[in-house]
């Protein structure tokens, strides 16, 4: 049985990579932290989730208070276990927010093409949900890629999810994603999905699509299962 499911979890993959999106059935409550947000999935422009400000170095920005949380916990946290200095640059954005950043990335690239392989359209991006922050290195406001080759990015990669994180949008997943590698650009889902997400090196869609079809328990549960008599 858990070999069907497994089957199943490589075919669903094998479709999300073949541009079948569709097969990710997403969780419906968007106030849960499991709720997929992607180009396919977008929600309305009136949607607008109760946030705080973060008590983080940075530019002042707002999660969901159960992400906020985390992410103070994450910030001690690199800095105490690794030296890493971090900070925020931006959290919670609304629909028009969202808006003029398209628009903006639209402009100074020239197409919708390029545009849409880094920025979510208004209505598409997870930092309308309150659950997702962009990071960089303390005193820095700049994304790039070369983010997650630093020890902060590094330590992000390894250590988000012990915090409830992940990070989304990952290299070699830009298929099923549809976005570039972005190591700067972290997720709350909450701890227990966020550690079988990062031990199955897989993106959010295929995980939601695996937990819909009861994989997500091999997926959270196989390292316990292996040491186990
Ligand atoms: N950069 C991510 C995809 C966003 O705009 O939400
Ligand atoms: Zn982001």
């Amino acid at each position: 049985m858990l070999f069907e499911k497994l089957i199943s979890i490589i075919a669903v993959t094998a479709s999300l990579m073949d541009g079948g999106m569709d097969v990710a059935m997403p969780d419906k409550n968007v106030d849960g932290t499991t709720f997929l947000i992607n180009r396919q999935y977008v929600i309305s422009e009136n949607y607008v989730p109760e946030v705080r400000k973060t008590n983080l170095a940075g530019m002042s920005q707002s999660m969901r208070e159960d992400a906020a949380t985390a992410l103070e916990e994450l910030f001690a946290a690199a800095k105490s276990e690794a030296s890493c200095s971090l900070s925020t640059v931006s959290g919670y954005r609304s629909y028009s927010k969202q808006s003029a950043i398209y628009n903006r990335k639209k402009a100074s690239v020239g197409s919708v093409e390029k545009a849409d392989e880094y920025v979510a359209r208004p209505g598409a991006s997870e930092h309308q949900l309150g659950l997702a922050m962009d990071i960089a290195k303390r005193n820095s406001s700049s994304l790039s890629s070369n983010f997650g080759n630093t020890s902060e990015g590094k330590w992000v990669f390894e250590n988000a999810h012990r915090f409830g994180f992940i990070v989304r949008y990952l290299e070699g997943y830009e298929e099923i994603t549809g976005y570039n590698f972005e190591p700067w650009h972290i997720r709350y889902v909450g701890k227990e999905h966020a550690q079988a997400i990062f031990e199955a090196s897989i993106p959010m869609e295929t995980y939601i699509s695996a937990y819909k079809l009861d994989v997500y328990d091999y997926l959270i549960h196989k390292v316990t299962n292996e040491v186990q008599p």
